[in-house]
């Protein structure tokens, strides 16, 4: 691709081609599929049957990489609530949330919300990028600094980029970095602490009591990420914060809709008693359209059961547990030495035997999700699986017999 002459319009005489920075890129693609492996970042799914199966290449593939933790996106009352706002709204707002773009449905999942975390605010976005982008550049200006964990979703750093704050990075989960960049920040800035509850790429859970501690001591507000803990973790499906008791000391969470609430969306949830004012100076928020009636429905009902969802967490749990230990058992390396999440991070020596690992899941009719740099950390590859509260005991058998497979196939056990 990288060799072949520019198209016309891009040809004339002097003109840098622009997509030439992404050569390396293309290089690496095209030298993978030249391997004879599919492109593990182009599947389609034909047909979804359920939370943890689908038709992928005409073969009915398990699920394990949807983030789909709680397995709503097929809850019957879920569904009706979708149809329902379809026959009663229409298929879309056509417009923001400030002008036309407020439905009854976006206050009733805003309520949810609120119910859902027992806070004052909760203020509903398009996605959970746009939640991070919104909330961290709007709160966080020129002059403020941004203390952030250097593993952060890239939502995070995109939000950080868009405001004008000084971004200081720690060391993943390190208390005591996080410590020392606070200290040295000038007396009297503003001060934001941005931390994920899990994060996604190993599934490993970070220290927010402790961190928050040294957040709080230092005059630091927090800003908390809880994206792949709601619903699962925390005895009320609230998040890391709330299991480890310091979710009243939180300032700002942020979460989305696209994984245990099982359809799309992003929000933040918060006490401050200004929260509001953000309605009309949040760029993210004021400048898009509103999420169509349909979403803002199924997701209020989802939110709503999440509340109720013992069970479920329960049960995911054990699946968590047992894929943990088994792939162990089998001889894989893991992201974590004992699960912590439902992502269990299965870690490949490198992208051209994990590339071979994912097809030859993916032969064996499981779907995981194929991660490389930038996104993973310290350079890694990886197999990242997502357990779902609705995968059976005997699918995570069965998985565990399709990971054993190709990992003999491809020689990575
Ligand atoms: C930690 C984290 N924050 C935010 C997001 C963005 O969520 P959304 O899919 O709603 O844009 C993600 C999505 O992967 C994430 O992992």
């Amino acid at each position: 691709m990288s060799t072949r002459p520019l198209p016309a319009a891009a040809a004339s005489a002097g003109a840098v081609d622009l997509f030439s920075k992404f050569d390396p890129l293309i290089q690496i693609r095209e030298g993978l599929l030249a391997t004879g492996v599919k492109d593990p970042f182009g599947l389609v799914m034909e047909r979804v049957l359920s939370p943890t199966r689908a038709i992928c290449n005409g073969k009915e593939t398990i699920l394990l990489g949807t983030y789909n933790y709680m397995g709503m996106t097929f809850d019957d009352d879920v569904i009706a609530a979708g149809k329902q706002a379809l026959d009663e709204f229409g298929s879309g707002t056509t417009g923001s949330r400030v002008l036309n773009g407020t439905y009854a449905g976006h206050k009733a999942v805003e309520e949810a919300l609120k119910d859902f975390y027992a806070m004052d605010h909760a203020m509903v976005f398009s996605t959970g990028y746009q939640a991070n982008l919104g909330i961290i550049s709007t709160i966080a200006g020129k002059g403020d600094y941004i203390v952030l964990d250097i593993d952060s979703h890239a939502s995070i750093y995109d939000g950080c980029k868009m405001g004008d704050a000084e971004i200081v990075p720690f060391r993943h989960n390190d208390i005591s970095a996080l410590e020392k960049r606070l200290a040295r920040i000038p007396e009297g800035a503003g001060k934001l602490v941005v931390l994920e509850g899990v994060y996604s790429m190993l599934g490993d859970v970070a220290p927010l009591k402790e961190m928050i501690r040294v957040s709080k001591a230092a005059g630091a507000m927090v800003l908390v990420d809880e994206a792949h803990s709601m619903g699962f973790i925390g005895p009320n499906g609230r998040g890391v914060a709330e299991d480890q008791g310091v979710l009243d000391e939180v300032d700002f969470v942020i979460g989305t809709f696209s994984k245990s609430v099982g359809t799309v969306g992003g929000f933040c949830v918060s006490n401050h008693p200004k929260f509001e004012i953000l309605r009309l100076v949040c760029r993210p928020y004021v400048f898009t359209a509103s999420l169509p009636p349909s979403v803002v429905a199924t997701a209020a009902v989802s939110i709503r059961k999440l509340m109720h969802g013992h069970n479920k967490r329960a049960h995911l749990w054990e699946n968590s547990k047992r894929l943990h230990a088994g792939l162990k058992a089998l001889g894989f390396t893991l992201g974590t030495e004992v699960p912590q999440s439902a992502i269990i991070a299965v870690i490949m020596p490198d992208l051209e035997k994990g590339a071979a690992m994912w097809e030859a899941l993916l032969a064996e009719g499981l779907y995981v999700n194929l991660a490389r740099p930038p996104a993973t950390p310290a350079g890694m590859t990886l197999l990242r699986c997502s357990l779902c509260a609705e995968h059976s005991d005997a699918e995570v058998s069965e998985i565990l017999r399709m990971f054993e497979n190709a990992g003999k196939t491809v020689g990575v056990i």
